[in-house]
């Protein structure tokens, strides 16, 4: 071990406390355990930690917390898997029964259903969190696209779970989701086909989002979480600000591992716990009656993180709405750390000063400008009925992409000569204005659309009855 990470010498309380003989040996089994579990916790972490990258403003805990919903739904899952069969319609009435007659069976479901969804809504807190204070880049960009793809993946265990349940919500969510791959050029029907193993959501379907579900997904998620950890480390430990303090304190102040910053954890990991079996006493998961693939909801929505998604395809044809919109934004991402490449202000909250007044400044024109958008398309704009004789993949697809990308290239070229914005500024204002964007039309989808996907407020929302 080099002197970076060797452990210090063991004082008399660490060795009363850790149960060692004076020769730093485990004098029984209590300690021999202690020494088992300090040297689990220093494969994960360094011996030692600077105090500074300790703050929790540095990280918010978020990628600690997706670790700990990543445990409690491996936990959780276990026990569910004991009581569930992948089958029609024995899933739904296993559902039933875990709800009523499996000790805690009810609250464990609960318990995963919710840590399910808080860990989709952390881990994109956690990504905004690394790329606003600039820590996908070099030497961290490998790391960064090992997190996206843990996101993707966490987004598929979401997804595939969404069906176990099996009844009329879990049905149509995964209907509606899953249409969006026939819209894949050339091969969309046959990957359609494959993934629900038929022409439509059925008894295979199941089967195959089941078996993906409890092994290949939270295995492959598991094996790059330790992974992702390895790198954290490898990487130099957390981004600290290059700038400032660190440059005028060569020797920064440096803390052990066990117990300052393991003990942190723990009381952090124990609060989460706490606080999330209290929310699962207090709300149950959502179970509507058994599917019936006779009977469509009206509105049939997409899973709540899916709705961004389905709310595009409403403004723009299948092909640019489903897959050249999110394919450019995933590339997007995928890509980030190959272009923004400023060491300087690694680590540094929005950049700079003026990159925290551009933020708000995107995150101000989206807020106006996306719901404007979604008014003009659904009540002014109509491109095919302007463009009859256009193919609709231009007329209502090509067309009206271009006629939002060129607000954008222009507020682009507006910050760069009014405000001076460098490359990382830019893409600062353009990721802020676009994430926001996003969420608004999720927020829309989600509360704002009712029967046949036409827009209302939702406390004027009229109740389809069948
Ligand atoms: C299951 C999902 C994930 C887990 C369990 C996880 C866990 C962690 C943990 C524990 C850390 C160190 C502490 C912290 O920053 O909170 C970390 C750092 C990091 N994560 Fe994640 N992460 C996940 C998803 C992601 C995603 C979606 C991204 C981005 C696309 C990402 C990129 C990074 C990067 C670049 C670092 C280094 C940050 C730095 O040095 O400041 N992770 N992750
Ligand atoms: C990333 C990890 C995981 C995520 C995001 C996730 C997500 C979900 C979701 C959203 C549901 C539907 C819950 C409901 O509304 O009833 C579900 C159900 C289920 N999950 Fe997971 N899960 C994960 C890991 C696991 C693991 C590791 C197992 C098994 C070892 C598992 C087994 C099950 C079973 C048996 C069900 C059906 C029971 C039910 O719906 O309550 N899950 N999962």
């Amino acid at each position: 071990m080099d002197e970076k990470n060797s452990l210090p010498e063991p004082s008399i309380f660490e060795r009363m406390r850790n149960r060692l003989t004076p020769e730093g040996i485990p004098s029984d089994d209590r300690g021999r355990m202690r020494m088992v579990m300090d040297s689990l916790i220093l494969h994960i972490h360094p011996a030692k930690v600077e105090v500074s990258s300790m703050k929790w403003t540095y990280t918010w805990g978020l990628g600690g917390l997706a670790a700990l919903l990543m445990i409690i739904l491996g936990l959780t899952g276990i026990v569910l898997l004991n009581n569930y069969t992948p089958a029609v319609p024995q899933a739904y009435l296993d559902i039933l029964e875990i709800n009523s007659n499996v000790w805690f069976g009810e609250l464990i479901r609960n318990l995963h259903h919710w840590s399910a969804n808080l860990l989709i809504v952390v881990s994109v807190l956690h990504l905004i969190r690394v790329f606003v204070t600039g820590a996908y880049r070099p030497p961290r960009e490998l790391n960064w696209l090992i997190g996206v793809a843990m996101l993707l993946l966490v987004l598929g265990a979401n997804f595939t779970g969404y069906l176990l349940p099996w009844d009329q919500l879990a049905y149509w969510a995964i209907t509606v989701g899953t249409s969006i791959l026939s819209y894949v050029p050339l091969i969309g029907q046959w990957l359609t086909r494959l993934v629900l193993g038929g022409p439509e959501v059925g008894a295979n379907t199941l089967l195959n989002f089941y078996s993906m579900h409890i092994s290949f997904i939270p295995l492959i998620i598991f094996g790059l979480m330790s992974y992702h950890f390895w790198r954290v480390r490898k990487d130099g430990g957390l981004t600290v600000p290059k700038s400032s303090k660190q440059t005028e304190d060569p020797k920064p102040e440096r803390v052990t591992t066990i117990p300052h910053l393991v003990h942190r954890e723990f009381i952090f990991a124990l609060a989460w716990t706490a606080a999330l079996l209290t929310f699962a006493m207090l709300v149950p998961a959502p179970l509507e009656g058994i599917a019936n693939p006779a009977m469509s909801p009206n509105p049939a929505k997409a899973p709540w993180y899916f709705m961004g998604l389905q709310e595009l395809l409403l403004h723009f044809h299948p092909l640019v709405g489903a897959i050249v919109i999110p394919s450019l934004v995933i590339i997007g991402i995928f890509t980030l750390p190959f272009f923004d490449l400023n060491p300087k202000s690694v680590g540094v909250y929005f950049r700079s000063r003026r990159g925290r007044s551009l933020t708000l400044l995107a995150v101000g024109i989206a807020l106006i400008a996306t719901p404007s958008w979604v008014l003009l398309d659904e009540y002014v704009l109509n491109w095919t009925l302007w463009l009859p004789t256009w193919n609709t993949l231009f007329s209502n697809g090509l067309i009206p992409l271009a006629v939002i990308l060129l607000p954008l290239l222009l507020l682009d070229s507006w910050i760069q000569n009014s405000f001076k914005a460098d490359t990382e500024e830019r893409v600062l204002f353009i990721a802020s204005f676009l994430f926001t964007a996003f969420i608004i039309l999720t927020v829309i989808g989600i509360f704002f659309r009712g029967p046949g996907m036409s827009l209302y407020f939702p406390w004027n929302m009229p109740i389809v009855t069948h």
